[in-house]
């Protein structure tokens, strides 16, 4: 039986098209879902392009009921990655995914983390204190924001003149590059 994987994302969806692209041919590996909590989000509209169905939450049935663990347990979602999802995700999701969810996070954690640092706040604060480098986090989801165990690390330049924007476009890359393959190790190392 494949694995599956749920991907949650709040904004444009970048990091959720690459990954669905990059299982699209995976005979053992698919994306079965897009959670997302934005009603016009980017993310909805490559989902329908690409074909992969969508589940809209909001604040009172996924902080509030355990409706969205169990499409999830009933859907037999292996992984739940978080691709630019900007909410918190509950504890009852955690305990019952425990090991089972992956975030990435624009910075080199533990620096440049936790909450409020998201987005462009994170890149405005890396250039305000004129760090060398930057780069992106994969780490598990526990119940502290941006705490739990990191997987996967690499670092990329802060230039002089960087802006926030610039900087983020570069760490866009790195995500786009990277996530696929380490969200298949993960899974790898769960079988
Ligand atoms: C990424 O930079 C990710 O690190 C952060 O949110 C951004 C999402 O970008 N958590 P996108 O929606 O995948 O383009």
């Amino acid at each position: 039986m494949s694995k599956k994987i749920a991907i949650f994302a709040s904004g444009s969806g970048s990091n959720a098209e690459k990954i669905i692209e990059y299982f699209e041919k995976n005979e053992t590996i698919e994306v079965v879902v897009i959670v997302c909590n934005k009603k016009n989000a980017g993310v909805l509209e490559r989902a329908k392009r690409l074909g992969v169905p969508t589940f809209m939450i909001n604040q009172g049935n996924f902080l509030e009921s355990d409706e969205t663990v169990n499409y999830l347990q009933n859907l037999n979602a292996d992984l739940i990655v978080l691709a630019g999802f900007l909410w918190k995700v509950p504890n009852n999701l955690i305990e019952a995914f425990r090991g089972k969810i992956v975030n990435i996070h624009p910075a080199l954690l533990p620096a440049y983390g936790g909450k409020g640092m998201y987005g462009h706040h994170v890149h405005d604060a890396v250039i305000a204190n004129k760090e060398e480098r930057s780069g992106i986090t994969i780490h598990f989801v526990d119940e502290v924001y941006d705490n739990g165990e990191i997987i996967f690390q690499v670092a990329c330049p802060v230039n002089a003149d960087d802006t926030p924007d610039s900087l983020a476009s570069r760490i866009h890359m790195l995500e786009h590059s990277y996530f696929p393959e380490v969200i298949a190790g993960v899974l790898e190392d769960q079988s």
